[in-house]
């Protein structure tokens, strides 16, 4: 199906917009992926101390996720496939987030564009992971560790529920977050994670 496919491609361009990158580079900051983790991603940004960019950055990158799946339903509708083409465009900006072919393929971790997706697929579904996201951080000031554990407790609550398609779509980003959260996973294991807002 065409529109489908032209779906997906606009969810990848959508999803490819290295917003951290971009508005980092605007404010004079230089290259965000040349200090701290070396991310592109809102936790990286506010180790600049710009935390206004860092919520805006955390605001975009979640955003065009959300576009894409809107946007995605509405081409999907045009050839009579508007939920498959929405949750295959939302799949594709993640891609395009994590691998953006302007940065080499060398994206982001994830985060913010896996919560905008899953607010565009079911609001209900981003909620929960804000909700464990939160939880987590406030008793142990890690983002990855609780974007990771998130990641892991979303798919399978959507599945405990039945919502096969939006639980598929959720175990398949988390596969992709937790594989770029590899370094952070060997660094939590060593005790040498920074916690969030620590500068660079
Ligand atoms: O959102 C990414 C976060 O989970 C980890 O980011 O920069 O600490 O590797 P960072």
């Amino acid at each position: 199906n065409p529109y489908t496919l032209a779906a997906i491609a606009l969810g990848y361009l959508l999803g490819s917009i290295p917003f951290g990158y971009l508005l980092t580079r605007a404010a004079g900051l230089g290259d965000v992926r040349a200090i701290g983790s070396g991310n592109i991603g809102a936790t990286n940004v506010l180790r600049t101390g710009h935390k206004g960019l860092a919520a805006l950055t955390l605001l975009l990158d979640a955003l065009k996720g959300t576009a894409a799946v809107l946007v995605g339903h509405w081409i999907g509708a045009q050839g009579g496939e508007a939920i498959m083409a929405s949750l295959l465009a939302g799949l594709a900006a993640f891609v395009g987030h994590v691998f953006p072919a302007w940065l080499q393929f060398r994206g982001g971790k994830g985060v913010a564009t896996y919560i905008g997706v899953l607010l565009g697929v079911d609001w209900r579904a981003a909620l929960t992971f804000c909700a464990v996201w939160l939880a987590i951080a406030l008793v142990t000031r890690y983002s990855s560790l609780s974007a990771l554990i998130a990641a892991l407790a979303t798919p399978v609550g959507l599945l405990a529920i039945g919502d096969i398609a939006t639980g598929l779509l959720a175990a398949l980003m988390s596969a992709l977050l937790i594989y770029k959260h590899r370094a952070n996973i060997r660094r939590l294991a060593a005790g040498e994670e920074p916690r969030i807002g620590a500068k660079a």
